[in-house]
């Protein structure tokens, strides 16, 4: 089973991840858990490239293949061989990031994404997307809380620089997304404490996780 979890910056991905994985291990299942960008060796030099506040004139289109870059090897080298060998795959952000920040966000064609994301995945779509739904504002200043008590704001802060606009887009881009896909993704409210979000992500994991 494929699962993927996205969400604006601050809607407590890593917080609700570490929950789930918990979790599954306590039910006996085993989990590869992993990210994009920088989930296999080549992803976490791309991540250091797009994250970087020095990549500022990065191109809308170079940053696109980047990350696209990033999908293809990931999927290859990590996501398809751990399904094949029967693990529940947990990755923070796929597919829908695309769409959401490079379509929604800076404004690419989000037909033309759908269509580059499916050459990057080769077939490997997620089961499961959980959209952890957050006010933008909201997500924005818990974002710039933790990178300003982690001191990462300079080596992963480029796109909490974004104005609340861009993010405001992204979160519409996701709202659409689960629109058009309500078989593949569940909408959670991350407003509430981590405890009654961590809950609600176990019942829409555990419902669909069969034997
Ligand atoms: P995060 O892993 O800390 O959430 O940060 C990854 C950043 O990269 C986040 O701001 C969203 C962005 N991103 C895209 O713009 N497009 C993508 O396809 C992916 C996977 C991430």
């Amino acid at each position: 089973m494929f699962v993927t979890l996205e969400g604006v910056e601050g809607s407590g991905k890593s917080t609700q991840i570490e929950r789930l994985c918990a979790s599954l291990n306590a039910a006996g299942r085993p989990v590869t858990l992993t990210r994009q960008p920088g989930g296999c060796e080549l992803g976490r030099t791309l991540r250091a490239i797009l994250l970087s506040q020095k990549s500022s004139g990065l191109d809308d289109r170079a940053e696109l293949f980047l990350y696209l870059a990033d999908r293809a090897q990931h999927v290859a080298e990590v996501i398809r061989p751990a399904l094949e060998s029967g693990q529940v795959v947990v990755c923070d952000r796929y597919i829908d990031s695309t769409v959401a920040y490079q379509g929604y966000g800076r404004g690419l064609d989000v037909a033309l994404l759908t269509r580059l994301n499916a050459v990057a995945v080769a077939g490997v779509l997620p089961d499961l997307t959980i959209l952890l739904d957050l006010d933008a504002a909201a997500g924005l200043s818990r974002a710039m809380a933790r990178n300003h008590a982690a001191g990462t704001a300079a080596s992963e802060g480029r796109f909490e620089a974004e104005h609340l606009d861009f993010h405001t887009r992204v979160r519409r881009g996701y709202l659409a997304l689960a629109a058009a896909h309500p078989q593949r993704f569940v909408v959670i409210d991350a407003a509430p404490v981590p405890e009654l979000v961590a809950r609600a992500v176990w019942q829409a994991v555990s419902a669909r996780l069969g034997g």
